[in-house]
């Protein structure tokens, strides 16, 4: 079967992007507005773009031209900061219980119960349920359509990680490798559903020329 999304509606496409490109990562996004006000919204069109520097990438979709943009990327857009949290299952019906679309003058944090800690280097807090937490500064936003269901790239720089010590591996000699079953993040696929990160296979890398 072949799709041409050019003659269909884009809620359909959605429902066969989300559906196709899974699991996906989930960046819980926690922003300031210029007025102090804090937001937090989880976001699963995300994955890391760069390592040198680190970067990390994730898309607010546009809900239509008679709306106004996403509280997250109107706020990264003022401020140029974000915290990109990474969601475990102990809190996942949290995160899930900040995505109702909330006006801007409620914060998402009192809505869920989770705890605001302040960042060391940009405004934005993070969320302190979170065992990995990354400080982001703005490097581009590339609107790629301002249609229903459109979106943005927002690109941003990591310039401090935060990783709890109870997640890494071998935390006496080696602070970069997390063990996923003490992380148990969280992944996103169609409609409602999520999935775990407990079920893994390994496969070794092939070499070139054996
Ligand atoms: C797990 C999950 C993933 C989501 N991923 C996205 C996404 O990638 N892009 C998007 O625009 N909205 C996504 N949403 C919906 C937003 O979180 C929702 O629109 C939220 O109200 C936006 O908040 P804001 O206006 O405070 O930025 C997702 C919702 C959930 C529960």
């Amino acid at each position: 079967m072949q799709i041409d999304p050019r003659d269909k509606r884009y809620q359909d496409i959605y429902r066969l992007m989300v559906g196709a490109v899974v699991p996906r990562p989930i960046a819980f996004v926690s922003t300031i507005d210029p007025n102090g006000r804090l937001n937090l919204a989880p976001f699963s069109y995300f994955t890391a773009g760069s390592s040198n520097p680190p970067c990390v990438v994730f898309s607010p979709q546009h809900r239509g031209p008679e709306k106004a943009a996403k509280d997250t990327l109107r706020n990264v857009c003022d401020t140029r900061e974000f915290v990109v949290n990474i969601v475990s299952e102990e809190f996942v019906n949290q995160m899930n219980a900040t995505a109702a679309e909330f006006p801007p003058q409620i914060s998402e944090f009192e809505i869920s119960g989770l705890t605001p800690v302040p960042s060391e280097r940009v405004r934005p807090p993070r969320v302190k349920e979170s065992h990995v937490q990354m400080e982001c500064q703005l490097v581009n936003v590339i609107t790629v359509s301002d249609k229903p269901g459109g979106g943005s790239l927002v690109i941003g720089e990591v310039i401090l990680f935060h990783v709890d010590e109870a997640v890494l591996a071998d935390p006496e000699h080696d602070i970069f490798k997390i063990d996923p079953d003490k992380l148990r993040a969280v992944g996103r696929m169609g409609g409602i559903s999520y999935t775990r990160t407990l079920d893994r296979f390994e496969i070794a890398r092939p070499k070139w020329p054996s």
